[in-house]
């Protein structure tokens, strides 16, 4: 028998970092991502007398029913259960997350993908990959406006993955794995915003902006190739000119900026912000003998936290 203890059914998926490419993505060029196994959110299905979400983390009840529109978890329960021609079942999903929000780890793409995920396992169905992305690309957009499509993507395949937008997302090998770590400036920053700043920017000066983009997509291409290619130490110079050029973006900001110096001061390989920008995360390549002192350089430096990955 199922209790309030036992869900009847569970689903999670991965938060996730941009490696290379973050807004020149937006513009056509490629970028390239990857999962980050230690930051998840959970969604546990538990019968209950009508269909809610319990947001634990928000500290809120959501009746799927009567939410507005452009409630984003109410759209992901709607949208699953149009996908499977139910009609909305009496559940409490119960979503948790681990990943912050606003902070260009993909919180709002792994929450859906979590409950999407749940919901699939209680009504006993499965769907491909490939749709499962789309659904949550309709979620993102209540999120971003006009997302790239990357976040869903990565966060639906959990794997690594070369992203360019308007193609079928391409999963590839990283034959030696790397480390990453993942440190937090603690400012959250909506990724709307940067966006929207971004293709102001765009608008008046196309020229120079476009020149940007294809050189951050230049870069993602050859990332690809170390990557393949198991070379990941050469990733740490293409690391530090991307994040140059996001800074001529105008999106990066002092405290990422004293992340990525105290980072490479502290013996990492490479570090650039990742995601949106402004605020959020940078991330710091590091061979494993040095990630204690790096990880201890990026918290004198402001960071509110710091997480280890590996990309694999
Ligand atoms: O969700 P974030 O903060 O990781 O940002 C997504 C990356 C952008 O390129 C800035 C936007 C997009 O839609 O790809």
């Amino acid at each position: 028998m199922s209790n309030d203890h036992e869900p009847l059914a569970t689903g999670s998926a991965a938060g996730k970092i941009i490696l290379f490419g973050e807004h020149a993505v937006v513009y056509g060029r490629p970028a390239i991502a990857a999962p980050v196994q230690q930051l998840r959110a959970y969604a546990e299905i538990h019968p209950g007398r009508k269909c809610q979400v319990v947001a634990v983390d928000l500290n809120r009840v959501i009746d799927v029913a009567e939410a507005p529109e452009d409630d984003p978890i109410a759209l992901m329960v709607r949208l699953a259960c149009h996908e499977l021609g139910r009609s909305l079942p009496p559940w409490r999903i119960v979503i948790r997350s681990d990943i912050p929000m606003a902070a260009g780890l993909g919180s709002g793409a792994a929450i859906a993908a979590a409950t999407a995920r749940a919901l699939l396992a209680g009504f006993r169905v499965d769907l491909p990959l490939a749709r499962l992305s789309e659904m949550v690309y309709e979620v993102e957009k209540l999120h971003h406006g006009s997302p790239s499509g990357i976040d869903n993507t990565v966060v639906v395949y959990e794997k690594p993955v070369w992203f360019v937008r308007g193609w079928p997302p391409e999963p590839f090998a990283t034959p030696r794995p790397f480390h990453l770590l993942i440190a937090d400036t603690g400012i959250p920053s909506p990724t709307r915003f940067a966006v929207a700043d971004v293709r102001a920017a765009w608008q008046k000066d196309p020229v120079r902006y476009e020149a940007l983009f294809d050189r951050i997509g230049r870069i993602a291409a050859e990332a690809r190739r170390h990557i393949e290619h198991g070379r990941s130490a050469d990733l740490g110079p293409l690391m530090d000119e991307n994040q140059q050029l996001l800074a001529k973006l105008g999106v990066s900001s002092p405290e990422l900026e004293r992340l990525c110096a105290a980072a490479r001061a502290a013996g990492a390989l490479g570090a650039k912000l990742s995601g949106a920008g402004r605020g959020g995360n940078m991330i710091a390549l590091v061979e494993p003998e040095k990630r204690a002192q790096v990880k201890q350089a990026l918290l004198a430096a402001g960071a509110k936290r710091v997480v280890e990955t590996k990309v694999a």
